[in-house]
């Protein structure tokens, strides 16, 4: 059998406006059957995607700026995920990692425990979901420490299942109307460098943290202190260097698990396998999602092999935990990342981003930060010659993108922060070209 991925030309090219007259049929055959709750951030329907471009039902080709929120790391149907999957899905599609064992899973597992930060024993277990690892993340530190209390801190975002949203910060969408929410769940602030007290270090603000956790909840009592090394939902927030390295610190004097949640933050999307790497910060648990599989469903935790073992037989797993498909994309969208030099790529991508929203910032006020690494950049928007958020102009600037045909995110608490997050495979034109619209809807809106 050949197996091939789309092949689609790498170039935006709108034959409708936005939405076309097919994505308009399936909104109306969806607004009957999709549950509200459910909202998309464009009305177009996807029909291919492959490098740094999503092909519509109506034929646009649209530059993908947004990866599915960070997953299309190695882009849509890369070549070795496809051809791992096809071959895979063709043998065995499900036996149950917890009834017959598989040696993907095995496989994955090695792949973490090579990739992961620090040279210790590692081990991992294999989930579907970003909020699966976390929950499971929380449930080994819970069990290893004999404690109860998590921190977590100001902008989180952990997931949509009961005790991800008690660790996620911001109420709407998130959590409003869905408690009570999983106790003994303690908040501290982050650091936050574009809004934190001038000339704040990350030691600082690490000691702020800190003496609110001991004060609130007491060291003694904590299990785990969770974190993501580059905040996603939350704004994009990099902390001042030196915070992660004073936490996790703090963490192993007290006996606590310091969990990086990088399920947006890993897998080569900053430039390093893990955004920890940056700071050299060796967690005791990370977890993984997203990236790590080319866009199926695969999350994982993995940490140090005492405490991962420390849970008895049968504690942790789940129906289609480390699923034989997922497995197998997994180690071709790894196999990608090291072949290409996707980190390297990100690191590129860094530059050339960096450079284009700097030109877009020198004519646009509005924009109050340029921050982020690697693939995972932003920019975040305000009142001119204020800090105060500026929702609205965010709002209005990814809608003009979105019609002209670029995939652009938005996030933030404060709703203020546009975030890119393209395929590490995008071609330096398609990158360009879409930071060309987003300039040009910046000045649009600002005219
Ligand atoms: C840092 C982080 N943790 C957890 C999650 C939850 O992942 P999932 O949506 O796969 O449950 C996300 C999702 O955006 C995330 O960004």
């Amino acid at each position: 059998m050949t197996i091939t991925a789309p092949d689609i030309a790498q170039r935006r090219e709108l034959k409708t406006p936005i939405p076309g007259p097919r994505s308009q049929a399936l909104a109306e055959r969806r607004s009957s059957v999709v549950a509200a709750g459910v909202s998309s951030t464009m009305p177009v329907y996807a029909a291919r995607a492959a490098g740094g471009i999503i092909e519509d039902v109506d034929g646009n080709t649209l530059i993908d700026l947004g990866s599915g929120i960070a997953v299309t790391t190695v882009g849509s149907s890369d070549p070795r995920v496809v051809a791992n999957v096809q071959q895979q899905v063709a043998e065995i599609t499900h036996t149950c990692f917890m009834i017959s064992p598989y040696e993907g899973y095995v496989a994955v597992a090695e792949k973490l425990a090579e990739l992961t930060p620090g040279d210790h024993a590692k081990k991992s277990a294999l989930f579907n979901s970003g909020a699966e690892a976390v929950e499971n993340a929380v449930k080994i530190a819970r069990y290893a420490t004999g404690r109860q209390a998590v921190v977590a801190v100001d902008h989180a975002y952990h997931g949509r299942t009961n005790l991800t949203m008690a660790l996620t910060a911001k109420a709407m969408p998130y959590k409003k109307g869905f408690g009570p929410f999983a106790s003994d769940v303690y908040r501290v602030p982050t650091s936050y460098p574009f809004r934190d007290p001038e000339g704040m270090t990350g030691e600082e603000a690490a000691q702020r943290a800190i003496t609110l956790a001991e004060k609130a909840v007491g060291a003694d009592q904590i299990a785990a202190f969770i974190m993501e090394p580059i905040q996603g939902e939350g704004g994009f927030i990099v902390p001042a260097p030196g915070f992660l390295a004073a936490i996790a610190k703090w963490c192993t004097d007290n006996g606590i698990v310091f969990i990086a949640d990088e399920v947006q933050s890993g897998f080569a999307r900053t430039g390093e396998w893990f955004a920890v790497d940056h700071e050299g910060v060796v967690p005791d648990l990370v977890t993984t999602a997203k990236g790590i599989a080319g866009g199926l469903p695969l999350s994982a935790v993995t940490g140090r092999a005492e405490l991962m073992d420390s849970v008895h037989p049968g504690g942790l797993g789940g129906t289609y935990g480390g699923n034989p498909v997922a497995c197998a994309a997994a180690l071709g969208a790894i196999e990608t990342m090291e072949a290409d030099g996707l980190l390297d790529r990100a690191k590129h991508i860094e530059e050339l981003a960096t450079g284009a929203l700097r030109d877009i910032q020198a004519k646009t006020p509005a924009i109050g930060e340029i921050r982020g690494r690697g693939g995972m950049l932003a920019v975040e928007i305000v009142k001119p010659g204020t800090k105060e958020p500026d929702a609205a102009l965010t709002a209005a600037v990814a809608k003009r993108c979105h019609e002209q045909g670029v995939v652009i995110l938005t996030c933030g608490t404060f709703g203020n922060v546009i975030r890119l997050l393209p395929p590490l495979v995008i071609s330096d034109e398609l990158l360009l070209e879409g930071l060309g619209v987003l300039a040009d809807a910046f000045a649009a809106e600002l005219a």
